[in-house]
């Protein structure tokens, strides 16, 4: 079973990025191939329908490939700062570029981070362009703050709140009861 982790942050090396690694590496201890695609890493190009702009070689590659690991992903977690009280525009983008071929009665969870009020709202925005693009958003959510996260010596983000490494083992757990007990097979 394979999963796509989409981080929607504008900042290389975020909090959300650090929650996603945490999140993989418990993925992993139930041998599930998660992989990570930081949209601060691998930029995309806004949406065009008209095709009226060019975008740069490397953009295209990378639409690419997110469109690639999306159609084969089981699931999907999608993450996000707190951008103005909802989930960020890179991210809105990159699903705008997706469909819902991709998203179809798979599982999707939620994770977000903020800086300023700690705050789901952008996680409960997310679920409603989850459902219109047909996946299934699970209950359980993470919406953390930057005071859960200490930095190692080279200055990299990890998650060191326990409460939210026990709530990351808790979400785990629960997309993957949603990825291998799935109802919902048979609609896909
Ligand atoms: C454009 C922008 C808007 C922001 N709006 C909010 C906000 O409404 N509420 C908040 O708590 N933090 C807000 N922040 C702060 C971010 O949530 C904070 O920088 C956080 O650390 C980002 O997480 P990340 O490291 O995963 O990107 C905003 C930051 C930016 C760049």
């Amino acid at each position: 079973m394979k999963g796509l982790i989409i981080v929607g942050s504008a900042k290389v090396g975020s909090h959300t990025t650090a929650l996603s690694q945490y999140l993989r590496g418990h993925f992993e201890e139930h041998d599930f191939d998660v992989e990570i695609f930081d949209l601060a890493e691998q930029p995309i190009h806004q949406l065009d329908v008209s095709g009226a702009s060019e975008p740069s070689e490397s953009y295209k590659n990378n639409l690419q490939t997110l469109k690639t690991k999306a159609r084969e992903a089981d699931f999907f977690v999608l993450g996000s700062p707190n951008y103005h009280g909802s989930y960020s525009g890179i991210l809105k983008n990159a699903l705008d570029h997706l469909t819902m071929d991709d998203f179809k009665m798979k599982p999707v969870g939620l994770i977000g981070n903020s800086g300023g009020i700690v705050s789901s709202e952008p996680l409960s925005h997310l679920r409603l362009i989850v459902r219109s693009l047909l996946g299934i958003a699970v209950p359980t959510q993470i919406a953390t703050h930057d005071t859960d996260y200490k930095k190692l010596d080279d200055g990299t983000y990890y998650l060191a709140n326990e409460e939210f490494q026990l709530r990351a083992r808790l979400f785990v757990d629960q997309i993957i009861s949603f990825v291998k007990n799935s109802p919902y097979e048979h609609l896909k």
